[in-house]
């Protein structure tokens, strides 16, 4: 119980206080009266053929009398950003746009009067970037605008434009693969239950949807990317791609409830407590898609992006919680009925293998979650994808020990159903008949 509390409020604290790396690909931001001195837009990885497209119109300024050259907008890396905020503090610089450190891009006393430009900035040192407006006269100074960016790398001989960042290029194609192999687990898996057909409880077929469903959300997400990194725009399979998601994510968290808490094996049908965890669990993936829905849309600095993201993480660990209570309560039942039973030796031998399930589920939630968010953090930009394929990784090995443990099998331990268990099944299922009719 306790390594339980504590891991997840560790992850609490984690999520809370750290704002993982985004990237993204063409944005619109409408900025109004705002007199931050610094305004962050953008974060991307250039290659070596980076560009920068920036559009910004209906500009307004409350103040026109003022040094415009200390007004604009500039790409800066964030190793350097360290050291530009190291000169304002030690006075070297008195305005960000100053320091040699950060590249300007355009400074507003080149508006001379108009309202808008357009310009095309190329960068050929690879390296991430941030695209930041900077207004050096906080006090004095409002500024309105709509603001349109791109940054893109152009690719190969035929200068392709790329609008995924530097390090997450190759995801479609990580995507595509990740979900070949879990239509290959699909058909083998398909194989198994034809053999074992007999063996096979109707949790089987329910795991066999669990991996078709994850295939699919898997092709829509490769099909999403290559789209994105196409045109620069999240569209494609949109709406496709939230129900798989959606549904993936309701049917593995059910499947954890399920083989946690014996269903099938031990007993055919759900107990009242672990129904009322799916009560609690599927409206909370309901929340989670749409603050998924809400983030993906929005920028990394849209208005409410950091409390949608939030507001996710906090949903998808409250959920990874919840799941964790059916198999906590089982292990004490079958605790508690190894020491009065008769038949210890079987429950005893249930209850290794249980803790073994919720120790696998707690690794699980805990790597996907935790260590794969302290990688986003920690490795370069160039190498962003793997924190995306180390999540992957860990959930396909997820996927196959379950799979593996739980096959149908005429021995499984996992199966052996002892007659009074069977009795109380039948006498549910008498029960329930009753009230339907
Ligand atoms: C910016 O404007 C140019 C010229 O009007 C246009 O070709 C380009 O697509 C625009 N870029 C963005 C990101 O809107």
């Amino acid at each position: 119980m306790r390594m339980r509390s504590s891991s997840c409020s560790f992850f609490l604290l984690l999520v809370l206080g750290l704002l993982p790396l985004s990237l993204s690909e063409i944005r619109f931001s409408e900025v109004r009266n705002d007199d931050r001195p610094i305004v962050p837009f953008d974060q991307f990885g250039f290659t070596h053929k980076g560009r920068l497209e920036l559009n910004v119109s209906r500009i307004s300024l409350s103040n026109s009398n003022l040094d415009l050259s200390k007004v604009g907008f500039f790409l800066c890396t964030l190793d350097s950003w360290l050291h530009v905020l190291q000169q304002l503090e030690d006075g070297e610089i008195r305005c960000t746009l100053q320091s040699d450190l950060v590249k300007s891009v355009y400074t507003f006393n080149s508006l001379n009067g108009k309202e808008s430009f357009n310009i095309e900035y190329k960068e050929n040192d690879a390296d991430q970037y941030n695209l930041v407006f900077a207004n050096c006269h906080p006090q004095q100074l409002k500024v309105s605008m709509d603001v349109k960016s791109a940054m893109y790398n152009l690719d190969g001989r035929s200068n392709t434009r790329d609008y995924l960042s530097a390090g997450r290029t190759i995801l479609p194609k990580v995507y595509f693969l990740l979900s070949l192999v879990y239509f290959a687990l699909a058909a083998i898996w398909i194989s198994v239950l034809y053999k074992k057909r007999l063996t096979a409880f109707r949790i089987h077929y329910f795991m066999l949807a669990v991996v078709i469903l994850k295939a699919l959300n898997l092709l829509c997400e490769a099909e999403d990317k290559s789209y994105i990194k196409r045109t620069g725009s999240a569209h494609g399979w949109d709406i496709i791609f939230y129900i798989f998601s959606f549904l993936k994510g309701i049917s593995l968290f059910t499947l954890i409830v399920l083989i946690g808490t014996g269903w099938s094996f031990l007993k055919p049908f759900l107990q009242d407590k672990e129904k009322k965890v799916l009560m609690i669990v599927i409206p909370l993936q309901v929340i989670a898609n749409i603050a998924q829905v809400v983030i993906d849309e929005s920028g990394p600095y849209g208005h409410d992006w950091v409390t949608w993201k939030q507001v996710f993480l906090l949903v998808d660990v409250v959920c990874c919680c919840a799941v964790l209570f059916p198999i906590v309560w089982s292990i004490k039942n079958l605790r508690e009925a190894a020491r009065t039973d008769g038949k210890a030796a079987v429950n005893l031998m249930k209850l290794t293998l249980f803790r073994h399930y919720y120790i696998v589920v707690i690794c699980y939630i805990y790597f996907t979650r935790v260590v794969v968010y302290a990688l986003e953090t920690i490795t370069s930009y160039r190498y962003s994808w793997t924190s995306v394929v180390a999540a992957e990784l860990a959930t396909l090995a997820f996927y196959i020990f379950t799979g593996y443990k739980f096959k149908p099998e005429a021995h499984n331990p996992y199966f052996v159903i002892d007659d009074e268990e069977e009795e109380a099944a039948a006498e549910s299922l008498k029960l329930e008949d009753e009230f339907e009719l």
